[in-house]
């Protein structure tokens, strides 16, 4: 048995790389994006490959790919269940009410008037996103019916930049004051107000559409719990000053005492349903009620190496430091031993 690991330094791949050698596991460096990959991966029965939402050439090939591999019989990580609605908060809409995963409200149009004639109806604050998107870039507070109808209109004529050189920039000034980001990275967010990065071209005006989510008020933090192989690890991240959003604030809490079992249940729970390899999920709080707002399977690996333990689906508590990517690795070696029982 072999494992091919998509090399790309800086991605899950460094972590799992150093798993397979100090635990003697086979495995061999592939390149996904090759032409020959199929042929190249025929001594392979698994394949991983952490590829992200920024990288142009994976948001061109990334779920084709590995969806093709799947299909072959090859066990794959990130495989359909877990990867088909990464980068599609819409996707995620459809697949949260059908799986009764308690979440957030949330509306789509795909007509202009259809979401006008909603507008007239609803009440606000909501909240709108663009499908894709992270560290909350994409997500905006919508307060009164004329804004709204300010969104539906652009939505609908020029569309909405995938990357948002403006509130980037704002976010970047405010990161670099907090001193969690340095000099270049300010000026280079001043840069990206002339050039659009790569990326966000390839994948185009978000326009066609509109998406609204209920806006669940007074939350100063949002719960982020991954559920990787029925364990789980979680972080509390506060909002951003005078601001409704926690993702990408930089301010992060990791001690036990931040995460209810409540919380962690729910996330067991929806993991189960979405029979996710590895599932993060973004909750925020109606009441006391805890409501998804987002799941993804990939996540930044250095903000998650300060967790101090993790849960077990028996929600007993594991104090101290334990490795993820391990986790994912045994977790495909095992599904590939359950196809050759
Ligand atoms: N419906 C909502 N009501 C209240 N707060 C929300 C809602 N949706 C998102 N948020 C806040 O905004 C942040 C970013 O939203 P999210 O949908 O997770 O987008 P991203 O992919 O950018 O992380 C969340 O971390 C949460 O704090
Ligand atoms: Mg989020």
């Amino acid at each position: 048995m072999r494992i091919g690991i998509h090399n790309k330094p800086g991605s899950f791949s460094d972590r799992w790389i150093d798993y397979c050698k100090s635990n003697n596991i086979d495995y061999k460096l592939i390149d996904c994006l090759d032409t020959n990959i199929i042929s190249n991966i025929d001594d392979c029965q698994i394949i991983m490959w952490h590829h992200s939402q920024g990288n142009t050439k994976e948001i061109l090939a990334a779920k084709s790919i590995l969806f093709a591999i799947q299909k072959s019989g090859k066990i794959v990580f990130p495989d359909f269940n877990t990867n088909w609605h990464f980068d599609d908060k819409v996707g995620q809409k459809y697949l949260f009410e059908s799986l009764n995963i308690q979440s957030a409200p949330s509306y789509v149009f795909y007509e202009a008037e259809h979401a006008l004639n909603w507008i007239e109806k609803t009440s606000f604050p909501k909240v709108f996103k663009l499908r894709g998107g992270a560290g909350s870039e994409n997500v905006k507070l919508v307060k009164t019916k004329s804004e709204a109808k300010k969104v539906v209109h652009k939505s609908f004529k020029t569309g909405y930049k995938q990357y948002d050189a403006w509130s980037n920039l704002k976010d970047r000034w405010r990161l670099f004051n907090l001193g969690k980001i340095g000099f270049w990275s300010l000026i280079k967010g001043v840069i990206r107000l002339v050039y659009e990065p790569e990326f966000s071209k390839v994948i185009g005006r978000q326009r066609g559409y509109v998406y609204f989510q209920d806006f669940i008020p007074e939350n100063e933090f949002d719960i982020r719990i991954i559920v990787i192989d029925k364990k789980a690890f979680a972080v509390k991240r506060m909002v951003r000053e005078n601001d409704f959003r926690a993702s990408g604030s930089g301010s992060v809490l990791y001690e036990k005492e931040n995460f209810d079992d409540k919380t962690v249940a729910a996330a067991f729970d929806a993991a189960k349903k979405l029979k996710g390899q590895s599932v993060a999920i973004d909750f925020v709080y109606d009441g006391q009620k805890p409501v998804v707002v987002e799941i993804s399977y990939a996540f930044v690996k250095e903000a998650y190496d300060l967790c101090v333990g993790y849960w077990d689906e028996q929600m007993n508590w594991y104090e101290g430091s334990f490795n993820p990517y391990g986790w994912m690795v045994d977790m495909v070696i095992k599904q590939y031993k359950e196809t050759i029982k």
